[in-house]
């Protein structure tokens, strides 16, 4: 973590980056209102680094957090800057910042956002706090990610839904949801699912080891199977599993993409509640005069974690959650 001279702070800037995640809303919400009682003036940038890059900002205030906790998406709007691992855009975006009045940030995003907020640091001496929101809750030093809950929920109620006619069919079913390369998603909808078997990155079992699940079901009159796919980093692989058991067994498994309906739809608490502490806590951190760091949740209390152990750093699902899924499903 690093410190900047927060005496004489007046006014910081909050954007959202990378993909948009349930609860965004409410950490702007709460850095804006946290900022407001404590004399910051606040400035959101729109559409994150690609708004940063083109001068597009928009001054924020305490009615214009009205209505937005329970809302999906981002109304300061979000986006992927590739032209931002250039440093001469960079200079031009830190340029743009800095003639806001803005003296530091809170970036609310996932791991490549923190890689463009610790360059605004590095190269510009421009203090960023980073605020961890993202679906897939694959960032290092928290626990969870702002996003992540809703999207688990929302993908457990569809697995609900297709269970029905699942068992109503006697059918296999192959469910894909979001996460990139990790699993995280995949792992908890797949205890709180039920599933037979889940796939993800990190715990790779083979379609044999599950076509072997399967047929243990049955063997004791089971006769509707879900498995859960992650994504990992071909989206749409659920159909390839499908094809590979078909040409195995002669099963026809049914595949569901869930895709983006898992970024979309109202928070839930437990991701309000998350944003809003992480939101208030990155306010704080400014406030001490800390930057170059993220607020996380560790063991229910809000810390700061310096990027250098969150940027590029792999977190691991756990085992025992991998293990649970196959234990349950005998
Ligand atoms: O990082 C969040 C996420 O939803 C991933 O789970 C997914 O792989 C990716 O974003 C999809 O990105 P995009 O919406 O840009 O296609």
């Amino acid at each position: 973590m690093q410190r900047f001279d927060a005496r004489q702070l007046k006014k910081i800037a909050v954007y959202t980056s990378g993909g948009d995640a349930p609860g965004m809303n409410a950490a702007i919400r709460a850095v804006t209102r946290s900022a407001i009682a404590a004399k910051l003036e606040v400035v959101g940038v729109i559409g994150g680094y690609c708004g940063m890059i083109d001068n597009e900002f928009m001054p924020l205030n305490l009615s214009s957090m009205a209505n937005i906790i329970q809302r999906g998406g981002t109304m300061l709007k979000t986006g992927r800057a590739p032209e931002f691992h250039q440093a001469d855009v960079r200079a031009k975006a830190a340029q743009h910042l800095r003639a806001t009045g803005a003296e530091a940030a809170v970036c609310i995003g996932g791991d490549g956002s923190f890689t463009g907020a610790h360059f605004l640091w590095q190269e510009h001496k421009f203090p960023v706090i980073g605020v961890p929101g993202t679906i897939d809750n694959d960032i290092a030093g928290t626990d969870s990610t702002i996003g992540f809950d809703t999207a688990v929920n929302i993908a457990l109620e569809a697995i609900d839904r297709i269970r029905d006619t699942a068992a109503s069919h006697d059918r296999l079913f192959i469910v894909e949801v979001m996460g990139r390369d990790s699993g995280f998603i995949a792992t908890e909808v797949g205890i709180a699912g039920g599933a037979e078997e889940i796939f993800i990155p990190e715990n790779p079992v083979t379609v044999d080891q599950a076509i072997e699940r399967i047929k243990r079901g049955m063997s004791r009159g089971k006769k509707s199977s879900i498995l859960v796919a992650a994504e990992g980093h071909k989206p749409g692989r659920a159909y390839d599993l499908a094809e590979s058991i078909r040409k195995k067994t002669g099963f026809d498994a049914k595949v569901c993409i869930l895709g983006h309906i898992q970024r979309g739809g109202s928070p839930t608490a437990a991701d309000r509640i998350l944003a809003s502490r992480m939101g208030a806590g990155a306010v704080e951190a400014l406030r001490r005069g800390e930057c170059d760091a993220m607020i996380g949740i560790v063991a229910g209390q809000i810390v700061t974690v310096p990027f250098d152990d969150v940027i590029g750093v792999k977190k691991k699902v756990a085992t025992e959650l991998v293990n649970l899924v196959r234990s349950l499903s005998i």
